[in-house]
Protein backbone atom coordinates (compact mmCIF):
# COMPACT_ATOMS: atom_id res chain seq x y z
CA UNK A 1 0.00 0.00 0.00
CA UNK A 2 0.82 3.50 -0.57
CA UNK A 3 3.14 4.94 2.10
CA UNK A 4 0.80 8.53 2.94
CA UNK A 5 4.49 10.05 3.89
CA UNK A 6 6.18 8.92 0.57
CA UNK A 7 3.95 10.33 -2.39
CA UNK A 8 5.90 12.01 -5.58
CA UNK A 9 4.59 15.28 -6.24
CA UNK A 10 7.50 17.23 -5.14
CA UNK A 11 9.56 15.62 -7.78
CA UNK A 12 9.15 16.96 -11.52
CA UNK A 13 7.33 15.18 -14.30
CA UNK A 14 8.10 16.02 -18.08
CA UNK A 15 5.59 14.96 -20.62
CA UNK A 16 8.15 13.44 -22.74
CA UNK A 17 9.10 11.61 -19.85
CA UNK A 18 5.95 10.32 -19.08
CA UNK A 19 4.20 9.32 -22.34
CA UNK A 20 8.02 8.13 -23.67
CA UNK A 21 7.26 5.43 -20.74
CA UNK A 22 3.89 5.16 -21.74
CA UNK A 23 4.57 4.65 -25.34
CA UNK A 24 6.12 1.22 -24.44
CA UNK A 25 2.46 -0.32 -23.91
CA UNK A 26 1.76 0.48 -27.50
CA UNK A 27 4.62 -1.20 -28.39
CA UNK A 28 3.10 -4.25 -26.50
CA UNK A 29 -0.40 -3.86 -28.58
CA UNK A 30 1.31 -3.85 -31.90
CA UNK A 31 3.62 -6.67 -31.52
CA UNK A 32 6.50 -4.37 -32.03
CA UNK A 33 9.86 -4.71 -29.69
CA UNK A 34 10.23 -2.29 -26.81
CA UNK A 35 11.04 1.26 -27.59
CA UNK A 36 9.32 1.01 -30.83
CA UNK A 37 7.70 4.03 -30.78
CA UNK A 38 10.76 5.78 -28.90
CA UNK A 39 12.61 4.83 -32.10
CA UNK A 40 10.14 6.24 -34.43
CA UNK A 41 10.41 9.62 -32.22
CA UNK A 42 14.22 9.35 -33.00
CA UNK A 43 13.86 8.85 -36.96
CA UNK A 44 11.20 11.16 -37.09
CA UNK A 45 12.12 13.88 -35.59
CA UNK A 46 15.48 13.91 -37.29
CA UNK A 47 13.73 14.15 -40.79
CA UNK A 48 11.37 16.98 -39.80
CA UNK A 49 14.80 18.95 -38.73
CA UNK A 50 16.21 18.02 -41.56
CA UNK A 51 13.05 19.46 -44.06
CA UNK A 52 13.48 22.34 -41.71
CA UNK A 53 10.26 22.23 -39.58
CA UNK A 54 9.92 25.15 -37.13
CA UNK A 55 10.13 23.90 -33.77
CA UNK A 56 6.82 24.38 -32.71
CA UNK A 57 6.00 21.77 -35.58
CA UNK A 58 9.08 19.67 -34.37
CA UNK A 59 7.34 19.82 -30.49
CA UNK A 60 3.72 18.44 -32.40
CA UNK A 61 5.88 15.87 -34.86
CA UNK A 62 7.67 14.68 -31.50
CA UNK A 63 4.27 13.91 -30.01
CA UNK A 64 2.93 12.34 -33.14
CA UNK A 65 5.29 10.02 -33.47
CA UNK A 66 5.18 8.97 -29.42
CA UNK A 67 1.39 8.12 -29.69
CA UNK A 68 0.77 7.50 -33.22
CA UNK A 69 -0.66 3.64 -31.84
CA UNK A 70 -2.96 5.62 -29.40
CA UNK A 71 -5.72 3.85 -31.17
CA UNK A 72 -3.99 0.54 -31.38
CA UNK A 73 -6.26 -1.03 -28.41
CA UNK A 74 -9.76 -0.28 -30.10
CA UNK A 75 -9.38 -2.59 -33.06
CA UNK A 76 -7.72 -5.26 -31.59
CA UNK A 77 -10.91 -7.56 -29.84
CA UNK A 78 -12.46 -6.60 -33.75
CA UNK A 79 -8.58 -8.31 -35.42
CA UNK A 80 -8.98 -11.59 -32.99
CA UNK A 81 -12.83 -12.12 -34.25
CA UNK A 82 -12.96 -11.38 -37.74
CA UNK A 83 -9.70 -13.41 -38.34
CA UNK A 84 -9.88 -15.64 -35.79
CA UNK A 85 -6.28 -14.73 -34.90
CA UNK A 86 -3.69 -13.51 -32.25
CA UNK A 87 -4.35 -10.02 -32.61
CA UNK A 88 -0.78 -9.34 -31.72
CA UNK A 89 1.49 -11.48 -33.58
CA UNK A 90 -1.23 -10.45 -36.64
CA UNK A 91 -0.03 -6.19 -35.79
CA UNK A 92 3.08 -7.65 -35.78
CA UNK A 93 3.41 -8.93 -39.13
CA UNK A 94 0.81 -6.62 -40.70
CA UNK A 95 3.22 -3.75 -40.00
CA UNK A 96 5.75 -6.01 -42.98
CA UNK A 97 3.16 -5.65 -45.78
CA UNK A 98 4.11 -3.61 -49.12
CA UNK A 99 0.59 -3.03 -49.97
CA UNK A 100 0.79 -5.82 -53.11
CA UNK A 101 -2.11 -8.20 -53.87
CA UNK A 102 -0.74 -11.21 -53.32
CA UNK A 103 1.23 -10.38 -50.41
CA UNK A 104 -2.27 -9.66 -49.25
CA UNK A 105 -3.44 -13.01 -50.27
CA UNK A 106 -0.35 -14.57 -48.41
CA UNK A 107 -1.30 -12.33 -45.54
CA UNK A 108 -4.76 -13.38 -45.13
CA UNK A 109 -4.13 -17.52 -45.70
CA UNK A 110 -1.57 -17.42 -43.30
CA UNK A 111 -2.97 -15.20 -40.67
CA UNK A 112 -6.89 -16.50 -40.41
CA UNK A 113 -8.12 -18.98 -38.29
CA UNK A 114 -5.10 -20.86 -38.33
CA UNK A 115 -6.23 -22.85 -35.14
CA UNK A 116 -9.79 -23.05 -35.66
CA UNK A 117 -11.54 -26.61 -37.43
CA UNK A 118 -11.30 -26.59 -41.01
CA UNK A 119 -15.06 -25.24 -42.11
CA UNK A 120 -14.75 -22.49 -38.97
CA UNK A 121 -11.40 -21.16 -41.02
CA UNK A 122 -12.68 -21.54 -44.28
CA UNK A 123 -15.60 -19.35 -44.17
CA UNK A 124 -13.43 -16.69 -41.73
CA UNK A 125 -11.22 -16.52 -45.21
CA UNK A 126 -13.88 -16.39 -47.89
CA UNK A 127 -15.14 -13.87 -45.28
CA UNK A 128 -12.58 -11.86 -45.10
CA UNK A 129 -11.27 -11.98 -48.36
CA UNK A 130 -14.74 -11.18 -49.74
CA UNK A 131 -14.81 -7.92 -47.60
CA UNK A 132 -11.46 -7.16 -47.64
CA UNK A 133 -11.76 -3.08 -48.81
CA UNK A 134 -14.87 -3.07 -46.07
CA UNK A 135 -12.86 -4.48 -42.85
CA UNK A 136 -9.70 -2.71 -44.00
CA UNK A 137 -10.90 0.46 -43.75
CA UNK A 138 -13.46 -0.50 -40.73
CA UNK A 139 -10.16 -1.68 -38.53
CA UNK A 140 -8.22 1.57 -39.80
CA UNK A 141 -10.23 4.17 -39.52
CA UNK A 142 -11.57 3.03 -36.05
CA UNK A 143 -8.59 2.71 -34.63
CA UNK A 144 -6.76 6.15 -36.44
CA UNK A 145 -10.01 7.84 -35.27
CA UNK A 146 -9.66 6.46 -31.58
CA UNK A 147 -6.17 7.87 -31.51
CA UNK A 148 -7.23 11.02 -32.78
CA UNK A 149 -9.68 11.29 -29.98
CA UNK A 150 -7.01 10.50 -26.98
CA UNK A 151 -5.20 12.84 -27.94
CA UNK A 152 -7.19 15.27 -27.72
CA UNK A 153 -8.27 14.28 -24.38
CA UNK A 154 -4.14 14.73 -23.31
CA UNK A 155 -4.73 18.47 -24.50
CA UNK A 156 -2.40 18.09 -27.45
CA UNK A 157 -3.18 20.35 -30.43
CA UNK A 158 -4.90 19.43 -33.71
CA UNK A 159 -1.70 18.75 -35.47
CA UNK A 160 -0.66 15.58 -33.42
CA UNK A 161 -4.46 14.87 -33.36
CA UNK A 162 -4.65 14.86 -36.98
CA UNK A 163 -1.01 13.74 -37.80
CA UNK A 164 -2.17 9.77 -35.58
CA UNK A 165 -5.58 10.22 -37.81
CA UNK A 166 -4.25 10.48 -41.14
CA UNK A 167 -1.02 7.67 -39.84
CA UNK A 168 -2.38 5.28 -42.97
CA UNK A 169 -2.63 7.67 -45.79
CA UNK A 170 0.10 7.35 -48.29
CA UNK A 171 1.42 9.90 -50.68
CA UNK A 172 -0.07 8.08 -54.06
CA UNK A 173 -3.58 8.02 -52.18
CA UNK A 174 -3.66 4.42 -51.91
CA UNK A 175 -3.69 4.47 -47.93
CA UNK A 176 -6.93 4.26 -45.72
CA UNK A 177 -9.24 5.12 -44.73
CA UNK A 178 -9.96 8.35 -46.75
CA UNK A 179 -7.19 7.49 -49.63
CA UNK A 180 -6.09 11.47 -49.22
CA UNK A 181 -2.71 11.93 -51.18
CA UNK A 182 0.38 14.35 -51.47
CA UNK A 183 0.38 17.21 -49.32
CA UNK A 184 -3.47 16.91 -47.90
CA UNK A 185 -1.51 14.10 -45.42
CA UNK A 186 -0.64 16.34 -42.64
CA UNK A 187 3.31 16.37 -42.93
CA UNK A 188 3.41 14.59 -39.16
CA UNK A 189 1.60 11.56 -40.50
CA UNK A 190 3.61 11.08 -43.65
CA UNK A 191 7.04 11.40 -41.64
CA UNK A 192 5.62 9.15 -38.83
CA UNK A 193 4.66 6.26 -41.21
CA UNK A 194 7.65 6.68 -43.05
CA UNK A 195 9.86 6.04 -39.23
CA UNK A 196 7.40 3.65 -38.40
CA UNK A 197 8.69 1.58 -41.37
CA UNK A 198 12.29 1.67 -41.08
CA UNK A 199 12.22 0.59 -37.56
CA UNK A 200 10.30 -2.08 -38.34
CA UNK A 201 12.15 -3.59 -41.01
CA UNK A 202 15.78 -1.98 -39.25
CA UNK A 203 14.77 -4.08 -36.37
CA UNK A 204 14.22 -7.15 -38.30
CA UNK A 205 16.52 -6.88 -40.71
CA UNK A 206 18.99 -4.17 -40.54
CA UNK A 207 19.65 -0.77 -42.25
CA UNK A 208 19.99 -1.63 -45.76
CA UNK A 209 16.71 -3.58 -45.65
CA UNK A 210 14.83 -0.60 -44.23
CA UNK A 211 16.32 1.88 -46.74
CA UNK A 212 15.43 -0.50 -49.71
CA UNK A 213 12.14 -0.44 -48.24
CA UNK A 214 11.89 3.38 -48.55
CA UNK A 215 13.04 2.89 -52.07
CA UNK A 216 10.79 0.50 -53.28
CA UNK A 217 7.87 2.67 -51.69
CA UNK A 218 9.07 6.34 -52.51
CA UNK A 219 6.52 7.93 -54.45
CA UNK A 220 3.72 5.18 -53.40
CA UNK A 221 3.69 5.48 -50.14
CA UNK A 222 6.20 7.72 -49.06
CA UNK A 223 6.58 11.45 -50.63
CA UNK A 224 10.01 11.37 -52.26
CA UNK A 225 11.46 14.64 -50.94
CA UNK A 226 11.16 13.09 -47.11
CA UNK A 227 12.52 9.78 -48.15
CA UNK A 228 15.92 11.89 -49.70
CA UNK A 229 15.86 13.88 -46.10
CA UNK A 230 16.03 10.53 -44.46
CA UNK A 231 19.03 9.34 -46.34
CA UNK A 232 20.55 12.67 -45.70
CA UNK A 233 20.33 11.92 -41.70
CA UNK A 234 20.81 8.66 -41.85
CA UNK A 235 24.05 8.84 -43.82
CA UNK A 236 25.75 9.44 -40.41
CA UNK A 237 27.03 6.67 -37.94
CA UNK A 238 25.75 8.05 -35.46
CA UNK A 239 22.65 8.08 -36.24
CA UNK A 240 22.21 4.43 -36.14
CA UNK A 241 24.49 4.08 -32.99
CA UNK A 242 21.85 6.12 -31.22
CA UNK A 243 19.16 4.06 -32.48
CA UNK A 244 20.24 1.47 -31.26
CA UNK A 245 21.39 2.76 -27.92
CA UNK A 246 19.64 1.18 -24.71
CA UNK A 247 19.03 4.43 -23.37
CA UNK A 248 17.33 6.04 -26.23
CA UNK A 249 14.19 6.06 -24.20
CA UNK A 250 16.45 8.42 -21.41
CA UNK A 251 18.04 10.17 -24.22
CA UNK A 252 15.09 11.21 -26.32
CA UNK A 253 13.37 13.07 -23.04
CA UNK A 254 16.75 14.34 -21.85
CA UNK A 255 17.37 16.00 -25.51
CA UNK A 256 14.14 16.42 -26.13
CA UNK A 257 14.35 17.90 -29.80
CA UNK A 258 11.32 20.65 -29.17
CA UNK A 259 13.34 22.62 -26.50
CA UNK A 260 10.30 23.32 -25.13
CA UNK A 261 10.48 20.73 -22.29
CA UNK A 262 6.54 20.59 -21.07
CA UNK A 263 6.20 20.06 -16.97
CA UNK A 264 3.16 17.85 -16.33
CA UNK A 265 1.19 19.70 -13.13
CA UNK A 266 -1.65 17.36 -11.13
CA UNK A 267 -4.31 17.97 -13.17
CA UNK A 268 -2.34 17.30 -16.25
CA UNK A 269 -1.10 14.27 -14.97
CA UNK A 270 -4.87 13.29 -13.97
CA UNK A 271 -6.30 13.96 -17.66
CA UNK A 272 -3.78 11.92 -18.74
CA UNK A 273 -3.52 8.97 -16.62
CA UNK A 274 -7.52 8.99 -17.41
CA UNK A 275 -7.23 9.32 -21.01
CA UNK A 276 -4.49 6.46 -20.97
CA UNK A 277 -7.51 4.39 -19.01
CA UNK A 278 -9.25 4.64 -22.13
CA UNK A 279 -6.60 3.18 -24.39
CA UNK A 280 -6.22 -0.01 -21.43
CA UNK A 281 -10.04 -0.64 -21.15
CA UNK A 282 -11.00 -0.51 -25.01
CA UNK A 283 -8.70 -3.71 -25.36
CA UNK A 284 -11.68 -5.87 -24.97
CA UNK A 285 -15.04 -5.70 -24.30
CA UNK A 286 -14.89 -7.50 -21.11
CA UNK A 287 -12.66 -5.13 -19.70
CA UNK A 288 -14.94 -1.75 -20.78
CA UNK A 289 -14.77 0.54 -18.18
CA UNK A 290 -12.83 -1.93 -15.90
CA UNK A 291 -10.46 0.95 -14.79
CA UNK A 292 -12.55 3.29 -14.14
CA UNK A 293 -15.11 1.18 -11.71
CA UNK A 294 -11.58 0.17 -10.06
CA UNK A 295 -10.75 3.95 -9.34
CA UNK A 296 -14.15 4.36 -8.38
CA UNK A 297 -13.73 1.64 -5.35
CA UNK A 298 -10.33 2.34 -4.67
CA UNK A 299 -11.19 5.96 -3.74
CA UNK A 300 -14.09 4.87 -1.72
CA UNK A 301 -11.34 2.14 0.30
CA UNK A 302 -9.06 4.99 0.56
CA UNK A 303 -11.21 7.29 2.07
CA UNK A 304 -12.92 4.72 4.48
CA UNK A 305 -9.54 4.27 5.59
CA UNK A 306 -8.72 8.02 6.28
CA UNK A 307 -6.14 8.65 3.59
CA UNK A 308 -5.45 12.60 2.76
CA UNK A 309 -6.46 14.22 -0.66
CA UNK A 310 -2.59 13.84 -2.15
CA UNK A 311 -2.60 10.05 -1.16
CA UNK A 312 -6.23 9.70 -2.53
CA UNK A 313 -5.00 11.15 -5.84
CA UNK A 314 -2.21 9.12 -6.51
CA UNK A 315 -4.44 6.06 -5.68
CA UNK A 316 -6.60 7.35 -7.97
CA UNK A 317 -3.85 7.26 -11.22
CA UNK A 318 -2.77 4.15 -10.04
CA UNK A 319 -6.01 2.48 -10.33
CA UNK A 320 -6.20 4.13 -13.82
CA UNK A 321 -3.14 2.63 -15.00
CA UNK A 322 -3.08 -0.63 -12.57
CA UNK A 323 -3.93 -2.54 -16.25
CA UNK A 324 -1.75 -0.83 -18.68
CA UNK A 325 0.19 -4.45 -19.22
CA UNK A 326 -3.04 -6.13 -20.22
CA UNK A 327 -2.44 -4.26 -24.03
CA UNK A 328 0.77 -7.07 -23.86
CA UNK A 329 -1.59 -9.67 -23.59
CA UNK A 330 -3.61 -11.35 -26.83
CA UNK A 331 -7.18 -10.86 -27.45
CA UNK A 332 -7.44 -14.54 -28.12
CA UNK A 333 -7.04 -15.07 -23.84
CA UNK A 334 -8.75 -11.67 -22.72
CA UNK A 335 -11.58 -12.97 -25.04
CA UNK A 336 -11.26 -16.51 -24.45
CA UNK A 337 -14.83 -17.65 -23.13
CA UNK A 338 -13.64 -20.73 -21.67
CA UNK A 339 -11.24 -21.78 -19.53
CA UNK A 340 -7.45 -20.63 -20.28
CA UNK A 341 -4.79 -23.42 -20.47
CA UNK A 342 -1.73 -23.52 -17.98
CA UNK A 343 0.14 -21.41 -20.59
CA UNK A 344 -2.73 -18.93 -21.05
CA UNK A 345 -2.77 -18.44 -17.61
CA UNK A 346 1.02 -18.47 -17.34
CA UNK A 347 0.42 -15.22 -19.98
CA UNK A 348 -2.40 -13.54 -18.04
CA UNK A 349 0.21 -13.75 -14.85
CA UNK A 350 2.79 -11.46 -16.57
CA UNK A 351 0.34 -8.53 -17.27
CA UNK A 352 0.98 -6.55 -14.11
CA UNK A 353 4.78 -7.31 -14.44
CA UNK A 354 4.31 -5.35 -17.38
CA UNK A 355 2.19 -2.64 -15.79
CA UNK A 356 5.30 -2.08 -13.14
CA UNK A 357 7.67 -2.63 -15.44
CA UNK A 358 6.53 0.16 -17.88
CA UNK A 359 5.66 2.28 -15.08
CA UNK A 360 9.08 2.03 -13.41
CA UNK A 361 10.37 4.02 -16.40
CA UNK A 362 8.62 7.10 -15.14
CA UNK A 363 10.21 9.06 -12.02
CA UNK A 364 7.52 9.93 -9.62
CA UNK A 365 5.56 7.01 -10.42
CA UNK A 366 8.62 5.38 -8.24
CA UNK A 367 6.10 4.58 -5.83
CA UNK A 368 2.59 3.55 -7.30
CA UNK A 369 4.41 1.14 -9.87
CA UNK A 370 4.26 -1.91 -8.19
CA UNK A 371 0.56 -1.32 -7.35
CA UNK A 372 -0.80 -2.95 -11.00
CA UNK A 373 1.52 -6.81 -9.06
CA UNK A 374 -0.35 -6.26 -5.93
CA UNK A 375 -3.93 -5.41 -7.10
CA UNK A 376 -3.73 -7.80 -10.30
FE1 LIG B 1 -7.58 -4.96 -13.13
FE1 LIG C 1 -5.07 -6.80 -13.71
Amino acid sequence: MLDQSSTSSDKLLYLSELLSAMSLALDLTEGQSPGHCVRCCWIGTHIGQEVGLSESQISDLYYTLLLKDLGCSSNAARICQLYLTDDIQFKADFKHWNGSIPQALRFVLSHTGLKAGMAERFSAIIKVLKDQGEIATELIETRCQRGADIARMMRFSENVALGIQNLDEHWDGGGLPKKSSGTDIPIYSRIALMSQVIDVFNTASGRVAAITELDNRSGTWFHPELVEAFKKVSSSEDFWLNLSDNNLLQNICKNDPAQNAIIVDDDYLDDIAEAFSKVIDAKSPFTSGHSERVTIFTDLIAEQLGYDSETRRWLRRAALLHDIGKLGISNTILDKPGKLTDEEFEQIKMHPVHSETILKHISVFSDIAACGCRTS
